[in-house]
Order: C-alpha cells, then structure tokens, then sequence
C-alpha cells in the first residue's frame, strides 16, 4: 500500500473568461490551478495556504471532483479519478468529503440535526434501519462533542461552534479517508476556533483521517498541520514538514507570508520583521511569464522572468522542496546566503 493517499500531478483547472459584451465571448482564461503536484500522505494533515484567490479551493475542490479539471491527474488511493463513472464517483464521494466554512450556509434550516447527518449514510445505504441510523446519528454527535440529546433540534437553535461540529458529523458519516476542510474555522469566534482546531486534531487521530485543511490563518496551520503547501498564483510553490516550513521558509513569498503572522511573544514581536511585498497579486488570468512570483519578489535576479522554476529540495529537512531560482543555480542559496537571511 502506498504511503500517498491522494495525488495531483500537473493539476488544472481554466475557467473560461467571457466578454462582457453582448455575444460573451470567451476572451481568455483564468488559471485558477494552473500546474499543481502535490501528494498527501495517509493519516497526515497537509496544511493549504495562500492569500485569497491564489487556488485554494479550486484545488481542494478539484481533488474531490466537485470541479472538473481541465487537465492534469489526479488519484484517490491508486486510482486515477479523473475518469471515474457514476458509481465509481459515489464512492469516492463516501470515502472524501468537505467541511465547509459557513456550517449555517451548509446545513438545511428546515432539517433536524440528525436528519443532516443521517442524509449520507442514506445516500450510501449504510445503515439499513431506521432505528440502526438513529443509533449511528447518536455516535457520530458524541464523536464530535456533542450530546446525541441533541439530534432533534434545528441548525438555528445552535452557536456556529456546534453548527461546525454538526457539518463535522456530517462529514464523517460515511467512514471517509479523506477529509478537506476548506477554511473550516474561519468564521467561527476565536475562542471557538482553537475549540474546532483541537477536535478535528483528535478526530484526525482517533480515525486516522487524512486531512487538508485549507485556511487564511498561517497560526491555525502551524498549529494542526503535519506538512504545509503554499499555493501563489494558481501553483503550489514550496511544501514541506510543518516545522522546517514554519522555522525555515525557502521561497521568498513563504518568507513574507510568514513574516506577517505575529509572534505570542512581546521582545520577539518587537524584532519581528515584517516583509512588504510590492505590487499587487497578478490576475491568474495574466500569469507572469518564468517564475510567477517575480513581479513582487525582493530577490528576483536574471533566470526568474525566462525560466520557470520546478519544485527542488531546499534546506536541510527531508521533503522540504521549493520552485525558486535561489536554490539550485550557480549563485544559489550558499553565495546568495546574505539576501535569503536579509529576508527572514
Ligand atoms: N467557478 C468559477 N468560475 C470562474 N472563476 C472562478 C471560479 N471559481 C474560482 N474562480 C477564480 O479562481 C481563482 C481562485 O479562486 P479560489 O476560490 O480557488 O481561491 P482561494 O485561494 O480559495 O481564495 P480565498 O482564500 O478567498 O477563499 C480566483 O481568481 C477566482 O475568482
Ligand atoms: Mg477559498
């Protein structure tokens, strides 16, 4: 059995972009997932992320087949799901899920908690009876922290904290392997965000869930995950074990990316400094030629703007990998050690 559980090579996803006239011709494309490799391994936490816009969802979307790609693969524990039929789909379906940001959005006002969460094992036929999925609903809510008391009830009789925990149950009633939770946290209160983070952890243990946990807030991916991904601009552009990402970013972007986040910690907080990046983001429907992040990189030098860079070990931790020009060239990351450090 191979360590990956889900894969992505050469992933893509183009959204045509119309006109705006009359006609709505298509005018371009917009590059939403425009390259990505990416493997996620069984049992881990793959931490996703980037500023708004950069992929991310496309992506999480894009390995549950809930958009369909426009090229590149993608394979779910051996199988290229790309061309999976209808009955292939709903397995997969039962064995990957989502959890959504807004758990009010996604969860039916007129349905009973336990008739949400009672839908999948429905859908996939597995609990025959209706007093065996009674019993199933019961477990799943004490799983997520919740009194099985409270099967009855309607989403708006909840806190968005225990809404969460419904979507949560939701998600976990077909026995998945795989699970994105896509900003999961995010418009939760901070108090109940660490609440949800430290559930989806145990639970991620107890079941031996694969997750990626997509989010804005680089803290609450430190904090969870096993591995990080950064995506810019459609592609993803270093990874690697959660400590040598968060301790020692290779890629300029993930330098000022982490250089953004604040330190619990006040002299520390203080020395902190912080790395302004020029410009704005480039619309993904105008991808910069060769390295895309160069536009607003501080160390762009002369292979950036013609060659675009592939993912290559970087720093000193095994699997830690990076699509950066600093590493791997003549002047790379020992003769321009000086520039890289600056950047921290
Ligand atoms: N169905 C669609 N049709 C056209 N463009 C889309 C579609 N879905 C996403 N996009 C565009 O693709 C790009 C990537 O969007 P995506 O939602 O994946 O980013 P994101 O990283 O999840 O952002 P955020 O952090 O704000 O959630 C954006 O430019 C977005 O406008
Ligand atoms: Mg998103």
């Amino acid at each position: 059995m191979s360590d990956v559980l889900v894969s992505a090579r050469g992933l893509e996803v183009h959204f045509p972009v119309r006109s705006g006239g009359a006609l709505r011709r298509t005018a371009g494309v917009l590059r939403a997932v425009d390259g990505v490799d990416l493997d996620i391994h069984r049992g881990e936490t793959l931490g996703l992320v980037g500023e708004s816009g950069c992929g991310k969802s496309t992506l999480g979307n894009a390995l549950l087949r809930l958009v369909e790609p426009t090229g590149g693969r993608v394979t779910f524990d051996g199988t290229d799901v790309t061309g999976l039929g209808r009955r292939a789909l709903r397995d997969l379906r039962r064995r990957a899920g989502m959890v959504f940001q807004d758990p009010f959005a996604s969860l039916d006002p007129r349905r009973t908690v336990a008739q949400t969460v009672a839908e999948p094992l429905e859908v996939h036929g597995l609990r025959s009876g209706r007093r065996e999925r009674a019993a199933r609903v019961g477990e799943l809510l004490e799983l997520v922290g919740l009194d099985p008391a409270v099967a009855g009830r309607y989403p708006h009789e909840f806190s968005g904290g225990q809404r969460q925990r419904v979507g949560i149950a939701r998600a976990l009633a077909g026995e998945p392997d795989f699970l994105v939770c896509d900003e999961a946290i995010a418009s939760l209160d901070v108090s109940v965000q660490a609440q949800v983070l430290n559930l989806l952890r145990r639970l991620q243990r107890k079941l031996g869930l694969t997750l990626l946990f997509i989010s804005h807030d680089l803290s609450a991916v430190r904090h969870i995950s096993d591995r990080i991904a950064v995506m810019y601009l459609g592609r993803v552009v270093e990874v690697g074990p959660a400590s040598a990402v968060g301790a020692e970013p290779q890629m300029p972007y993930t330098q000022a990316l982490l250089s953004a986040v604040p330190v619990p910690h006040p002299a520390l907080e203080r020395s902190r400094q912080r790395i302004v990046l020029r410009g704005d983001v480039p619309s993904p429907a105008d991808v910069p030629s060769g390295c895309r992040f160069r536009t607003r990189c501080p160390h762009a030098f002369e292979p950036c703007p013609g060659v675009d860079p592939a993912l290559q070990p970087v720093g000193a931790a095994p699997g830690h990998v990076a699509a950066c020009h600093l590493h791997g060239v003549v002047g790379g990351p020992v003769e321009r050690e000086g520039t890289v450090a600056s950047a921290r």
